[in-house]
């Protein structure tokens, strides 16, 4: 059976929770599996006429049978998870027996959420990074820092009150500079330890050994699918950093994320829009901040699913995204939002990037250079054609069709899924060897 991730090929919201849930109603996959970032996730699932937005919880939880796990290089708040959890018991969807929570993954709590307000006013890197405000940088700091760092099973141990009342008294020293972005309750152990003791205590039946789950899985042959959150350019090793998150979220970081070996994983679907969007700070080599990009943006209606901000938008970049398919493993694409691009008069992509002067085909590694790139693009003729209801690959018309080709052949990699809406019928699966 195979192991199949699902990985965002840009700045995320490629769309990985429509192709999650559609794989996972399709390819009879067992558990899906979310194994890093935390609540900055929003993952829009559209099922009929119900949408879903999910934040920490795998979209694998919409089809019925599918186990779900989140697994230790996950950051969790239990508040957005026990509203998540609500939320679907409420709209007839079970959660209670079908998601394992690793006692691992490390703990949002308000000092760092606190934190995450006051970083992202502070110009340091003289652009805000523009985040989710979530936590999530602060988060997984103090779990590489170890020492004020709190996990889901220290909420159901009897040693929380004093691990709370050693750690708030750390961060009332540490967080000295920053008074004026906490309020009396983000550091009052009292209350703190009673609100996620009762977090625990609700979240306690869901508690397990996801990777012992998750090993015996894969040794008698289910098939696990892998549900990315971010995209891989916002990977904090491979991305554009400092604009990133704070976690693995290209295909590299499925493995330790999920406490899997990577032999394990046969699959790799890399998903990209037929353009670009960004959601906050730093640079963007084919952004659109014009008239186009504002035409995508309507088309597309690219809010931000988790904090409603407009996304930024503008062309196709083959030159990040043939890099983020290849550092993540990718071998099937999964084309998004072919019916937006399918209303403009003109579709670009860029080939290559010009740096001072000299043509390159890589991502800089360093943000000033990545700056100054200028954009080298192909201009395609639009069809401006409706190709939402479209099934069949045969059906779109040409100028679709050698699009397509021509950005598998530039990202190195088959198209195998093609989008033409939010709808799970709104797909063209397994397209044939010739739209290669
Ligand atoms: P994710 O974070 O990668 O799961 O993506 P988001 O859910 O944040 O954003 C993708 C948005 O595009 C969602 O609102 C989806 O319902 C929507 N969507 C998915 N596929 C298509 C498509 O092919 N065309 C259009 N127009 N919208 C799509
Ligand atoms: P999904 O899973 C788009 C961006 C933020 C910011 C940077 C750091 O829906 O694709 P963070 O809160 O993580 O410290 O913010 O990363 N970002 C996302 N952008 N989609 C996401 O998730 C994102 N998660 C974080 O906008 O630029
Ligand atoms: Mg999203």
């Amino acid at each position: 059976m195979p192991g199949t991730s699902v990985i965002g090929l840009q700045w995320g919201d490629e769309a990985k929770g429509k192709i999650v849930d559609l794989l996972a109603e399709q390819f009879q996959v067992a558990i899906v599996v979310r194994y890093q970032g935390g609540a900055n996730a929003g993952h829009t699932v559209v099922i009929g006429r119900e949408t879903y937005k999910l934040h920490q919880i795998p979209s694998g939880i919409l089809t019925p049978g599918v186990m779900n796990l989140i697994t230790p290089g996950v950051v969790f708040n239990p508040a957005v998870v026990l509203d998540e959890i609500a939320g679907l018991t409420g709209r007839g969807i079970p959660v209670a027996d079908r998601l394992l929570i690793s006692p691992r993954v490390h703990v949002v709590f308000p000092w760092h959420i606190a934190e995450d307000r006051a970083l992202n006013t502070d110009k340091i890197v003289g652009e805000s990074i523009g985040t989710t405000l979530r936590g999530i940088g602060p988060c997984y700091r103090d779990k590489y820092g170890r020492l004020a760092a709190i996990r889901l099973g220290d909420l159901v141990s009897q040693h929380f009150r004093e691990r709370i009342e050693q750690v708030v008294a750390f961060k009332r020293r540490a967080l000295e500079g920053y008074r004026e972005a906490l309020t009396a309750e983000d550091l009052d152990a009292e209350l703190i330890y009673r609100t996620y003791r009762d977090y625990g205590a609700q979240l306690a039946p869901m508690i397990g050994d996801t990777t012992t789950y998750l090993l015996d899985a894969v040794e008698a042959d289910r098939h696990v699918l892998y549900e990315g959150a971010q995209g891989s350019l916002l990977d904090i090793d491979h991305g554009t950093f400092p604009f990133v998150t704070s976690s693995n979220s290209s295909g590299v970081g499925v493995s330790a994320g999920a406490g899997v070996p990577g032999r394990w994983i046969t699959k790799v679907y890399g998903v990209a829009k037929a353009y670009t969007t960004r959601v906050g700070g730093g640079p963007f080599p084919t952004e659109q901040d014009n008239p186009t990009g504002h035409q995508i943006r309507e088309l597309g209606r690219e809010y931000g699913t988790t904090t409603g901000r407009p996304r930024r938008c503008g062309w196709f970049d083959a030159v990040a995204v043939r890099y983020t398919a290849r550092l993540s493993g990718v071998d099937g694409l999964a084309l998004m939002m072919l019916d937006v691009v399918s209303h403009l008069p003109e579709i670009r992509v860029c080939v290559a990037y010009e740096l001072d002067g000299e043509r390159i085909t890589h991502v800089p590694s360093q943000i000033e250079d990545l700056r100054r790139v200028v954009p080298v693009y192909e201009t395609w003729p639009g069809w401006q054609q409706d190709v939402s209801q479209m099934t069949r690959l045969e059906q779109l018309p040409a100028g679709a069709r050698r699009l397509i080709a021509r950005i598998s052949e530039l990202v190195g990699v088959p198209v195998e899924i093609l989008s033409v809406g939010p709808a799970r019928s709104q797909t063209i699966l397994d397209l044939p060897p010739a739209a290669r």
